[in-house]
């Protein structure tokens, strides 16, 4: 009898257990409806989310606004963020207090965002007003979506529309997965880098759609084991290592991979960028590779300013393999290095660059750098100089 019993009470807790993990906090039981602000039913479903191993928070299709946000732990567990409907931000840059976020997931451990919604930040005032040149006194605009030390995570089919300043920021990351995002804004709007990564290791991106005004990708200081898999960009500025050495003391950069992906219509395709006169700094281990460039201005560029006083970040172990398309420049590889720390173990690759004006071919040019050529050549190989 007592064995039953006690059999029948094991059945119920593991019965509650399973029916605990896979919970769904729907933002609609929380008070959250279509067209209106949902910000703080947001904050209670996030809130009894957390407390349970497993769940999952769900924004059903429709329009909702939602003011800045801070997800946060400590969660028991995994937890998943469903965006089905679109949000929408604050138009005004005001009503986010001097954050340089609109939402914000933090400090979570195994966390999935997904769902194929839309985080629309509105961005069109902010950018009206940069661009005006009126005094504007706002210098924090912010970010659609901060991760900030979020580990062991996965980021898939969401979208992100019209971001005040970057789309995606991520801080102190790590083993974090990016997949099936995209990512719009005009090709001229200020900062609206898509995906910017500083301090972070073990990301990946793959299979992501990135148009905006500004950098497609950009690697910051400290960040280490980055590879992006067919990353399509345009409009916007390219993928992008750096800027690097504004600041003393930055840790390096090594471990980037940028394979295959195709770039259109953007300002650079794949480019090392460090600030003159830097301190001391080192980037090294960056392989792009089987890219395609569409009508890009600057397909491979390495941007170390040579005509201030140098930079001192290091650049080393680079290759660029079988990068192929057309230039909207003659000048389609540039190589350009610190007379202080020339770069060191460039290879260049099986490069086909044609020049998409009328006339002439494309041309290289190498400075502070003896580049490893291999394979075939066009823009035929650069006369070294200062070096
Ligand atoms: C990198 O992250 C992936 C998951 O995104 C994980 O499976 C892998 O073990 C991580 N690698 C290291 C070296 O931590
Ligand atoms: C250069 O990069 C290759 C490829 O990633 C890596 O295996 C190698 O260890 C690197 N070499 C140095 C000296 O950093």
């Amino acid at each position: 009898m007592g064995n039953n019993l006690s059999i029948v009470t094991i059945s119920l807790l593991l019965l509650l257990a399973f029916t605990n993990a896979g919970q769904v906090f729907d933002v609609k039981s929380y008070g959250g409806q279509p067209d209106a602000d949902i910000t703080q039913a947001l904050m209670k479903a996030w809130k009894a989310a957390c407390a349970v191993v497993g769940s999952k928070v769900v924004i059903s299709t429709g329009t909702y606004k939602l003011g800045s946000v801070t997800l946060l732990s400590p969660c028991k567990g995994a937890i998943e963020f469903n965006l089905q409907g679109t949000l929408h931000a604050p138009s005004d840059v005001a009503s986010f207090n001097g954050k340089d976020f609109w939402v914000s997931f933090q400090r979570i451990d195994s966390l999935i965002v997904s769902g194929g919604g839309v985080f629309d930040g509105k961005g069109q005032m902010a950018w009206q007003k940069n661009n005006c040149g009126k005094k504007y006194n706002y210098k924090i605009l912010p970010t659609n979506i901060r991760f900030d030390f979020v580990k062991n995570s996965i980021v898939h089919d969401i979208q992100s529309k019209d971001s005040k300043f970057f789309h995606i920021n991520l801080l102190g990351c790590k083993n974090l997965q990016i997949q099936h995002v995209t990512i719009t804004a005009p090709g001229d709007s200020p900062n609206t880098d898509g995906i910017h990564i500083g301090r972070s290791s073990n990301i990946t991106i793959t299979n992501a759609n990135i148009g905006t005004g500004d950098d497609c990708i950009s690697i910051g200081d400290g960040t280490q084991d980055v590879t992006t898999n067919q990353v399509t960009c345009g409009p916007g500025h390219g993928i992008s290592v750096g800027s690097l050495g504004k600041y003393q003391n930055e840790q390096p950069v090594f471990g980037i991979r940028v394979i295959g992906g195709t770039l259109s219509s953007t300002k650079n395709g794949v480019r090392i960028k460090t600030w003159p006169s830097s301190p001391p700094g080192i980037a090294s281990d960056m392989h792009f590779e089987n890219i395609i460039m569409n009508n890009v201005a600057n397909p491979i560029f390495i941007d170390q300013c040579t005509n201030q006083s140098p930079s001192k970040v290091k650049i080393s172990n680079v290759s660029f393999k079988n990068i192929r398309g057309t230039s909207s420049t003659k000048e389609a590889v540039k190589l350009i290095c610190s007379n202080s720390v020339p770069c060191q173990q460039v290879v260049v690759a099986d490069t086909n660059l044609v020049y998409k004006g009328l006339g002439g071919s494309t041309t290289s040019t190498c400075v502070n750098v003896k580049p490893t050529f291999t394979g075939k050549q066009n823009p035929p190989t650069c006369t070294i100089k200062q070096y």
